[in-house]
């Protein structure tokens, strides 16, 4: 069982922040909550240090907001760790940012079997790295019976590219007919999508000021709840989480309708 005062740093207790996570506890929690993790390099920056010091830094965050995301009894958290797009950037970065699953997972996953957290991921899993792929695949078939949080890592994802895949596999399986036409609707299309196993997140944080979506999740987010903030990842705390949760909490989701009490 987590005990809370664990989640703070250098173990001090936060009082006000303790009362807060009480008292989200008691509302409506967002089921899925999915994070595009942003600024680690202009966290690095700022500190004369290398970028890939803003992403070893960014990933320490990682484990204090899955935490606290368990705690909450939140269902399922999406990390947006690396893009499709990502590719693109400096070979070192990329080798980088390629061994952070297996440091992250290295370390921290004796922790989360015992937190009863679940691991899984999106993306093409196929064109990354040996080291990357053993190491996500060892925590998803270590942790592929527990019940609590979902700790799904978006690793080489994108949504449009996404999307294509899931329109071809339609048309493969309208051929061949085990789908019939008439069956495609939302519900049964979102089953040819990556995450068929998820909820659409309910509540979406973007860290770091940049207010876009950068290909990612185009179809689940459709009516999620937006959350944007100025702070770098690196120093996206418990804090932030709760405040996001708190503003999530305060929102009216409508759907395209009318709240029952304007009818
Ligand atoms: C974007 O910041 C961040 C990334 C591309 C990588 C995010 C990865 C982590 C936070 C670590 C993931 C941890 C695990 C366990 C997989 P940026 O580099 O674009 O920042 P900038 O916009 O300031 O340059």
């Amino acid at each position: 069982m987590l005990n809370i005062k664990k989640l703070w740093k250098n173990g001090k207790t936060n009082e006000n922040l303790e009362v807060r996570i009480e008292s989200v506890k008691r509302q409506k929690m967002p089921k899925h909550i999915a994070i595009i993790m942003d600024g680690n390099g202009r966290w690095a920056k700022k500190r004369s240090l290398p970028r890939v010091a803003g992403h070893h830094e960014g990933m320490k965050v990682v484990r204090k907001i899955t935490r606290l995301a368990n705690h909450l009894g939140v269902g399922a958290l999406t990390l947006y760790a690396f893009s499709t797009e990502n590719w693109k950037r400096p070979k070192l970065e990329v080798e980088f940012l390629m061994k952070l699953p297996e440091e992250f997972l290295g370390t921290f996953l004796p922790e989360l079997i015992e937190e009863n957290v679940r691991v899984t991921m999106v993306g093409h899993k196929e064109h990354l790295p040996k080291h990357t792929r053993a190491a996500i695949e060892k925590a998803m078939e270590a942790t592929k019976h527990n019940t609590g949080l979902v700790l799904n890592f978006a690793l080489n994802y994108g949504s449009r590219a996404e999307i294509i895949e899931a329109v071809r596999d339609v048309l493969i399986d309208v051929k061949s007919g085990i789908m019939d036409p008439n069956d495609i609707n939302e519900t049964s299309f979102a089953q040819y999508l990556m995450t068929s196993e998820l909820e659409d997140p309910d509540l979406l944080i973007r860290t770091s000021g940049e207010i876009r979506l950068s290909n990612f999740m185009l179809w689940q987010l459709a009516y999620s709840e937006f959350w944007f903030t100025d702070v770098l990842w690196p120093d996206f705390d418990e804090e932030h989480l709760i405040q996001a949760v708190e503003v999530f909490q305060k929102r009216s989701r409508r759907y395209g309708g009318i709240n029952s009490e304007e009818s």
